[in-house]
Protein backbone atom coordinates (compact mmCIF):
# COMPACT_ATOMS: atom_id res chain seq x y z
CA UNK A 1 0.00 0.00 0.00
CA UNK A 2 1.17 3.71 -0.20
CA UNK A 3 2.48 5.42 2.51
CA UNK A 4 2.92 8.88 3.64
CA UNK A 5 6.59 8.86 1.76
CA UNK A 6 5.89 7.15 -1.20
CA UNK A 7 5.81 9.55 -3.93
CA UNK A 8 6.07 7.04 -7.09
CA UNK A 9 4.02 4.26 -7.93
CA UNK A 10 3.43 1.14 -5.73
CA UNK A 11 5.47 -1.78 -5.82
CA UNK A 12 3.86 -4.05 -8.57
CA UNK A 13 2.12 -7.65 -7.20
CA UNK A 14 1.32 -8.64 -10.69
CA UNK A 15 2.77 -9.11 -14.05
CA UNK A 16 0.67 -6.32 -15.83
CA UNK A 17 1.57 -4.02 -13.15
CA UNK A 18 5.66 -4.68 -13.53
CA UNK A 19 4.94 -3.54 -17.46
CA UNK A 20 2.90 -0.49 -16.33
CA UNK A 21 5.84 0.75 -14.06
CA UNK A 22 8.42 -0.18 -17.22
CA UNK A 23 6.29 1.69 -19.71
CA UNK A 24 5.97 4.85 -16.83
CA UNK A 25 10.08 4.76 -16.77
CA UNK A 26 10.38 4.28 -20.13
CA UNK A 27 7.94 7.38 -20.70
CA UNK A 28 9.82 9.70 -18.10
CA UNK A 29 13.75 8.89 -19.82
CA UNK A 30 11.93 10.31 -22.96
CA UNK A 31 10.43 12.84 -21.16
CA UNK A 32 13.29 13.88 -19.45
CA UNK A 33 15.47 13.70 -22.84
CA UNK A 34 13.32 16.47 -24.25
CA UNK A 35 12.81 18.71 -21.16
CA UNK A 36 16.99 19.04 -21.35
CA UNK A 37 17.06 19.72 -25.52
CA UNK A 38 14.23 22.35 -25.08
CA UNK A 39 15.56 23.59 -22.03
CA UNK A 40 19.10 23.90 -23.34
CA UNK A 41 17.77 25.69 -26.38
CA UNK A 42 16.07 28.11 -24.72
CA UNK A 43 18.79 28.97 -22.64
CA UNK A 44 21.02 29.85 -25.51
CA UNK A 45 17.98 31.86 -26.68
CA UNK A 46 19.64 34.42 -24.08
CA UNK A 47 22.69 34.81 -26.27
CA UNK A 48 21.35 35.32 -29.88
CA UNK A 49 21.81 38.09 -32.03
CA UNK A 50 18.80 39.56 -33.12
CA UNK A 51 19.55 39.84 -36.84
CA UNK A 52 20.51 37.68 -39.31
CA UNK A 53 21.21 38.56 -43.23
CA UNK A 54 21.30 35.43 -44.64
CA UNK A 55 17.71 34.17 -42.90
CA UNK A 56 15.14 33.66 -45.06
CA UNK A 57 14.15 30.31 -44.89
CA UNK A 58 15.20 26.60 -43.44
CA UNK A 59 13.69 23.70 -45.22
CA UNK A 60 16.72 21.65 -43.45
CA UNK A 61 15.81 22.63 -39.84
CA UNK A 62 11.96 22.62 -40.79
CA UNK A 63 12.12 18.96 -42.00
CA UNK A 64 14.31 17.67 -39.07
CA UNK A 65 11.78 19.22 -36.32
CA UNK A 66 8.92 17.77 -38.11
CA UNK A 67 9.86 14.32 -38.40
CA UNK A 68 11.95 13.81 -35.63
CA UNK A 69 9.00 14.15 -32.63
CA UNK A 70 6.90 12.11 -35.10
CA UNK A 71 9.21 9.58 -34.94
CA UNK A 72 9.91 10.08 -31.06
CA UNK A 73 6.05 9.77 -30.91
CA UNK A 74 6.48 6.42 -32.13
CA UNK A 75 8.54 4.97 -28.85
CA UNK A 76 6.14 5.71 -27.21
CA UNK A 77 2.92 4.69 -29.47
CA UNK A 78 4.01 0.93 -30.25
CA UNK A 79 4.67 0.05 -26.58
CA UNK A 80 1.56 1.75 -25.35
CA UNK A 81 -0.06 -0.01 -27.59
CA UNK A 82 1.76 -3.48 -26.78
CA UNK A 83 0.32 -2.90 -22.99
CA UNK A 84 -3.03 -2.16 -24.56
CA UNK A 85 -3.52 -5.40 -25.91
CA UNK A 86 -1.71 -7.13 -23.13
CA UNK A 87 -4.04 -5.63 -20.30
CA UNK A 88 -7.31 -6.84 -22.21
CA UNK A 89 -6.09 -10.48 -22.87
CA UNK A 90 -8.16 -12.72 -20.75
CA UNK A 91 -6.44 -16.21 -19.87
CA UNK A 92 -8.56 -19.11 -18.77
CA UNK A 93 -9.15 -17.39 -15.22
CA UNK A 94 -9.75 -20.11 -12.86
CA UNK A 95 -11.81 -17.67 -10.12
CA UNK A 96 -14.31 -14.72 -10.98
CA UNK A 97 -15.50 -12.63 -8.72
CA UNK A 98 -17.76 -10.13 -9.45
CA UNK A 99 -17.73 -6.39 -7.88
CA UNK A 100 -20.71 -3.89 -7.50
CA UNK A 101 -20.64 -0.49 -6.52
CA UNK A 102 -23.46 0.87 -4.28
CA UNK A 103 -23.18 4.31 -2.73
CA UNK A 104 -21.22 4.17 -0.92
CA UNK A 105 -19.59 0.79 -0.12
CA UNK A 106 -18.66 -2.43 -2.60
CA UNK A 107 -20.45 -5.84 -2.64
CA UNK A 108 -18.99 -9.03 -3.73
CA UNK A 109 -20.03 -12.36 -5.29
CA UNK A 110 -18.45 -15.25 -6.07
CA UNK A 111 -20.76 -16.55 -8.60
CA UNK A 112 -18.38 -19.64 -9.13
CA UNK A 113 -19.18 -21.17 -5.68
CA UNK A 114 -22.85 -21.58 -4.74
CA UNK A 115 -23.73 -18.37 -3.80
CA UNK A 116 -21.06 -16.59 -1.77
CA UNK A 117 -22.14 -13.10 -1.45
CA UNK A 118 -20.91 -10.17 1.13
CA UNK A 119 -21.03 -6.18 1.37
CA UNK A 120 -17.61 -4.54 2.53
CA UNK A 121 -17.49 -1.58 4.12
CA UNK A 122 -14.99 0.87 5.21
CA UNK A 123 -13.86 0.65 8.99
CA UNK A 124 -15.42 3.84 11.02
CA UNK A 125 -12.29 5.56 12.74
CA UNK A 126 -13.96 5.13 16.13
CA UNK A 127 -13.72 1.53 15.55
CA UNK A 128 -10.45 1.02 13.96
CA UNK A 129 -8.36 -1.20 15.72
CA UNK A 130 -4.20 -0.33 16.84
CA UNK A 131 -2.97 -1.96 13.56
CA UNK A 132 -5.65 -1.05 11.02
CA UNK A 133 -5.44 1.29 8.83
CA UNK A 134 -7.41 4.70 8.71
CA UNK A 135 -10.02 5.24 5.94
CA UNK A 136 -8.55 1.80 4.34
CA UNK A 137 -9.48 -1.03 6.19
CA UNK A 138 -13.12 -2.87 5.30
CA UNK A 139 -14.79 -5.22 7.73
CA UNK A 140 -15.04 -7.86 5.08
CA UNK A 141 -11.94 -8.97 2.80
CA UNK A 142 -11.70 -9.94 -0.44
CA UNK A 143 -9.88 -13.20 -0.30
CA UNK A 144 -8.22 -14.77 -3.50
CA UNK A 145 -5.89 -17.15 -4.50
CA UNK A 146 -2.55 -15.86 -5.62
CA UNK A 147 -0.41 -17.59 -8.65
CA UNK A 148 -3.84 -17.98 -10.19
CA UNK A 149 -5.61 -16.04 -13.31
CA UNK A 150 -8.63 -14.33 -11.83
CA UNK A 151 -11.49 -12.62 -14.22
CA UNK A 152 -13.09 -9.04 -11.95
CA UNK A 153 -17.00 -8.32 -13.36
CA UNK A 154 -17.15 -4.73 -12.37
CA UNK A 155 -20.55 -3.03 -12.25
CA UNK A 156 -22.86 -0.38 -9.94
CA UNK A 157 -26.15 -0.11 -8.64
CA UNK A 158 -26.58 3.72 -8.62
CA UNK A 159 -24.10 5.68 -10.06
CA UNK A 160 -20.29 5.30 -11.64
CA UNK A 161 -18.06 4.08 -9.40
CA UNK A 162 -14.43 2.41 -10.13
CA UNK A 163 -12.84 -0.81 -9.04
CA UNK A 164 -8.99 0.54 -8.66
CA UNK A 165 -5.90 -1.42 -7.31
CA UNK A 166 -3.03 0.12 -7.88
CA UNK A 167 -0.71 -2.90 -7.17
CA UNK A 168 -2.29 -4.77 -9.11
CA UNK A 169 -2.76 -2.20 -12.26
CA UNK A 170 -6.85 -2.03 -11.90
CA UNK A 171 -8.62 0.47 -12.78
CA UNK A 172 -12.18 -0.68 -13.84
CA UNK A 173 -15.11 1.80 -14.60
CA UNK A 174 -18.83 0.27 -12.37
CA UNK A 175 -21.58 1.82 -14.55
CA UNK A 176 -25.24 1.02 -14.06
CA UNK A 177 -26.52 -1.35 -16.53
CA UNK A 178 -23.16 -2.57 -17.96
CA UNK A 179 -21.04 -5.25 -16.87
CA UNK A 180 -17.15 -4.62 -17.21
CA UNK A 181 -14.53 -7.08 -17.38
CA UNK A 182 -10.94 -7.55 -16.89
CA UNK A 183 -8.34 -9.84 -15.19
CA UNK A 184 -5.10 -9.99 -12.98
CA UNK A 185 -2.79 -12.62 -11.49
CA UNK A 186 -1.36 -11.85 -8.14
CA UNK A 187 2.15 -12.95 -7.80
CA UNK A 188 2.69 -13.08 -4.12
CA UNK A 189 0.84 -12.81 -1.03
CA UNK A 190 -0.13 -10.17 1.18
CA UNK A 191 -3.06 -7.50 1.60
CA UNK A 192 -3.78 -5.24 -1.40
CA UNK A 193 -5.21 -1.28 -1.00
CA UNK A 194 -7.40 0.21 -3.32
CA UNK A 195 -9.89 3.23 -3.63
CA UNK A 196 -12.99 3.53 -5.76
CA UNK A 197 -11.75 6.79 -8.01
CA UNK A 198 -14.65 7.68 -9.91
CA UNK A 199 -16.34 10.66 -8.09
CA UNK A 200 -19.63 9.32 -6.67
CA UNK A 201 -20.83 11.49 -4.28
CA UNK A 202 -20.40 12.71 -0.82
CA UNK A 203 -18.99 9.47 0.36
CA UNK A 204 -16.67 8.69 -2.25
CA UNK A 205 -13.63 8.88 -0.61
CA UNK A 206 -14.78 6.13 1.98
CA UNK A 207 -15.62 2.71 -0.01
CA UNK A 208 -11.95 1.13 -0.18
CA UNK A 209 -11.28 -1.92 -1.64
CA UNK A 210 -9.03 -4.58 0.48
CA UNK A 211 -7.68 -7.93 -1.03
CA UNK A 212 -6.04 -10.64 1.06
CA UNK A 213 -4.13 -12.80 -1.64
CA UNK A 214 -3.70 -16.38 0.31
CA UNK A 215 -2.59 -19.17 -1.04
CA UNK A 216 -4.43 -21.55 -3.01
CA UNK A 217 -5.15 -24.00 -0.14
CA UNK A 218 -6.00 -21.11 2.02
CA UNK A 219 -8.55 -19.99 -0.60
CA UNK A 220 -9.80 -23.30 -1.21
CA UNK A 221 -10.67 -23.66 2.57
CA UNK A 222 -11.95 -20.10 3.08
CA UNK A 223 -14.46 -20.06 0.03
CA UNK A 224 -15.79 -23.81 1.13
CA UNK A 225 -16.52 -22.20 4.49
CA UNK A 226 -18.35 -19.68 3.65
CA UNK A 227 -20.79 -21.39 0.72
CA UNK A 228 -23.83 -21.73 1.58
CA UNK A 229 -24.88 -24.97 1.24
CU1 LIG B 1 -17.68 5.02 -5.57
CU2 LIG B 1 -16.32 7.01 -5.84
Amino acid sequence: MSTWANLGLQDSASPLMEQLIFFHDHALLILVMITVLVGYLMFMLFFNSYINRFLLHGQLIEMIWTILPAIILLFIALPSLRLLYLLDEINEPSVTLKSIGHQWYWSYEYSDFNNVEFDSYMIPTNELANDGFRLLDVDNRIVLPMNSQIRILVTAADVIHSWTVPALGVKVDGTPGRLNQTNFFINRPGLFYGQCSEICGANHSFMPIVIESVPVNYFIKWISNNVNS
